[in-house]
């Protein structure tokens, strides 16, 4: 299937520097690998060095690119500035900034203590502030051009049970999106978002969807497309969103999740479970209604 495949030509982030938080597991690694074969240099980053140095390993053998791991909780905004420090050193420059790290448990809102609640806005929002700060006064002092890449979700707008601070984060997140795409476009700085649906990943499936809650909700039903994302067609978005491809795009959040909040949101949307040998039936009875 096309949408297996990389979608953009092959030097399309030659001579770019990327900076992608969480990089080392999940849909980040997915974006690093693409953005490697696309000719970017990497910096990932997250709290386990362990896990970025296998992952860097794998990503380099795999494409012949070159990335460069730094340890970081970006909750702290001494620990985000010597990230931007030490990629600035191995690199040079930073072109492109990926906020793809967060935080996230399903728990009734009432269970969750003060500071679970705020360990969530902390690396979502907070973290992507730290981030979105320190390298964006970097692009500014310097004069260069920057852009930034914001990982959300759709819940960002609609709101979620059950995973009540990832949504407050991730709609601050958005907020912060829309807003400095237009106060920082004068510095030539743009900001764009995907809101991904349901892509398996360890980091999230294994905490969004504990023990056999997996099989319980399948979530291809929820999606009209009947299936879930695959890595490369989230990794080919996110690079044509980075890329110089998409230079007049800025503040745009770019859903991609096979149709997953509209059929949510959709008032007769739960028609689509009758049998189509009903609609006969159905047609007569509202027919037969005409002018009583
Ligand atoms: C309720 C919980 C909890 C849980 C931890 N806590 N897990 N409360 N339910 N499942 C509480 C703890 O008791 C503690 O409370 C507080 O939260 C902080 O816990 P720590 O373990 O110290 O937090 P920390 O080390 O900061 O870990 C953060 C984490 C962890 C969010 C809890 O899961 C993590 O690091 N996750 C990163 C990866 C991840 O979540 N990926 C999924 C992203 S998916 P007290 O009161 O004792 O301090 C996503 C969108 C998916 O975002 C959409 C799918 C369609
Ligand atoms: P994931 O693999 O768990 O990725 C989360 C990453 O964030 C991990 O690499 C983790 O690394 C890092 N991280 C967490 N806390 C951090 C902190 N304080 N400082 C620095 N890094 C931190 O999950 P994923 O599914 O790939 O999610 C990636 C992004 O997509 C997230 O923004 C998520 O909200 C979004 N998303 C995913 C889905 C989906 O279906 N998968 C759907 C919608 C949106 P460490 O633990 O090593 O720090």
């Amino acid at each position: 299937m096309k949408y297996m495949e990389g979608m953009l030509r092959e030097d399309a982030l030659k001579d770019k520097v990327a900076i992608v938080t969480g990089g080392g597991s999940g849909l980040g690694k997915a974006m690093t690998q693409y953005f490697l074969e696309l000719g970017a240099k990497v910096v990932i980053t997250s709290r386990n060095l362990e896990k970025l140095q296998h992952t860097a390993k794998e990503l380099e053998e795999k494409t012949g690119g070159k990335v460069f791991c730094v340890a970081c909780d970006i909750r702290k905004w001494e620990e985000v500035e010597a990230m931007k420090d030490a990629a600035l050193q191995e690199f040079g420059q930073i072109d492109i900034l990926v906020n793809n790290a967060a935080g996230n448990f399903i728990s009734p809102t009432e269970r969750l203590t003060h500071s679970a609640f705020d360990s969530i806005l902390d690396i979502v929002l907070k973290g992507t502030k730290n981030c979105t700060l320190s390298i964006g006064k970097y692009w500014i002092d310097q004069k260069v051009p920057g852009t930034v890449l914001n990982i959300v979700t759709t819940y960002a707008w609609t709101g979620s049970s059950f995973v009540v601070p990832s949504a407050c984060a991730k709609a601050g997140v958005l907020a912060m999106t829309r807003s400095l795409a237009v106060e920082w476009a004068k510095y030539n700085i743009r900001f764009n978002a995907i809101a991904p649906g349901p892509f398996p990943t360890k980091g999230a499936w294994e905490r969004l969807l504990p023990g056999d809650l997996a099989e319980k909700f399948d979530m291809r039903k929820k999606v009209p497309l009947r299936r879930v994302g695959e890595h490369q067609e989230l990794a080919n978005l996110a690079a044509y969103l980075v890329s110089d491809y998409s230079a007049y795009m800025n503040g745009e959040v770019v859903t991609l999740d096979g149709g997953e909040w509209l059929q949510g949101a959709g008032e007769f949307n739960m028609l689509g479970e009758l049998p189509s040998e009903m609609w006969d039936g159905l047609e007569a009875m509202i027919k037969a209604k005409k002018g009583s």
